[in-house]
């Protein structure tokens, strides 16, 4: 027929999990979406759109209300300015955003390095791009520090003539990491004088914890300059669903990312912008965020004390990595799968963040993410079978 343009992709580890969970009717702290309902007022606001006759196609870079919204928050939160008009794209998802960004920048020839673990969504849209996805792994936990953070001269070291851009995401996913001051600054020395593209996926920036404040790319103009900078309405108003993102970009790079954009999908859903746009008429409309996420993580956290689980520090996101070799000496993959199908608890190995090349899979620590952007109630169940599993 023709040769696969991603031959190593099949169904991820996401969609096997959720089903086997299905099956065995496991508490599912896999799935990496809330479990709960919006905002009341956010969805009648989609009625009201639908009903007011914006129902047609928007404009290919997005409502004008949505990108000047988008805009100001930046200004607000980032103290970068974005001009709404070239500088402010709304996508499908951030998905969408990461795809065109990727597919805009990188071609044949060109390296485009990531950090692992990494999201999922990275390394095939790279090898659509027919470039090579470089993978630098993040340093694990270890006597002096208890999380994952970005190793910054290894990074240094995979850059080449080649590279054409660097991937990345913080708060980040799977492990929580935030970036500081100091990580800026590394970053600012790699790239300076490269012609280097960043592409920074921050889907969970407003799901900071313990009261420090998510760094932006945008927020340093060395940086800002040469960034796709990647968000979601998804992950901030629990609307996963609704595939409503938007990427801030210089204007020339902007431009070239609207080129796939208006190819691939042209514009996104029209009410859906709308009812956003008037939530975030306000750009402070987010701030509860990180509060409401942090009781949770709390929670979380002081019911797997009881248990055999160790969670491991989070910083940011929904995600807690835990700990289980107090429980289990197999490898993450089993050991999902038995936490399923024995106890009724699902989780995701760490190690499916990992290229199969990497490495990763020769001496993996027992670690295991949990998400925690779910109702107490199936919190309080998760954590009632976990305690209740006999070695
Ligand atoms: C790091 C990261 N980037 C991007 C996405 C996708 O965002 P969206 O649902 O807006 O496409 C996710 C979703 O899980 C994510 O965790």
């Amino acid at each position: 027929m023709f040769a696969s343009k991603l031959p190593e992709v099949g169904t991820t580890i996401f969609t096997q999990m959720s089903q086997l969970a299905l099956e065995h009717g496991a508490v599912n702290l896999g799935q990496g979406f809330p479990d709960f309902l919006p905002d009341a007022e956010l969805m009648q606001r989609v009625a009201e759109a639908m009903a007011q006759g914006h129902n047609q196609y928007a404009p290919m870079a997005g409502v004008p209300a949505l990108r000047q919204a988008i805009a100001a928050k930046m200004t607000a939160l980032y103290a970068r300015s974005y001009d709404p008009d070239t500088e402010v794209t709304v996508t499908s998802g951030a998905t969408q955003a990461l795809m065109a960004a990727i597919l805009a920048c990188a071609g044949a020839g060109d390296e485009v390095v990531i950090l692992e673990p990494a999201y999922d969504a990275y390394v095939p849209a790279i090898q659509l791009a027919g470039a090579t996805p470089v993978r630098v792994p993040m340093l694990e936990p270890d006597a002096t520090f208890a999380g994952y953070r970005p190793d910054w001269s290894r990074v240094q070291a995979a850059v080449t003539d080649r590279t054409r851009a660097i991937i990345v995401n913080f708060p980040h996913n799977p492990t929580g990491a935030i970036l500081a001051e100091s990580d800026l600054d590394a970053l600012e020395d790699i790239v300076r004088d490269r012609p280097i593209v960043l592409i920074s996926d921050e889907v969970y920036e407003h799901i900071v914890f313990d009261g420090k404040r998510h760094l932006s790319l945008a927020s340093r103009p060395a940086l800002a300059d040469r960034t796709f900078v990647i968000s979601s309405a998804g992950k901030t108003l629990h609307t996963t669903g609704w595939k409503i993102g938007w990427c801030c970009a210089p204007a020339a790079l902007s431009s070239e990312l609207r080129k796939v954009h208006q190819f691939m999908v042209f514009s996104v859903s029209t009410p859906m912008q709308h009812a956003i746009a008037a939530h975030m008429a306000d750009p402070h409309a987010h701030d509860g965020l990180a509060a409401f996420y942090q009781e949770r993580r709390d929670y979380l956290v002081r019911g797997l004390a009881q248990t055999a689980l160790t969670p491991l520090p989070c910083p940011g996101t929904f995600f807690l990595l835990a700990n289980y070799q107090r429980l289990s000496a197999a490898p993450q993959d089993e050991f999902v799968r038995w936490l399923t199908v024995q106890h009724g608890v699902t989780a995701i190995p760490v190690s499916a963040f990992y290229g199969a090349s990497s490495g990763a899979e020769l001496e993996q620590p027992r670690i295991v993410r949990l998400c925690f952007a779910k109702q107490r109630e199936t919190l309080d169940e998760a954590v009632r079978r976990l305690e209740a599993i006999r070695i």
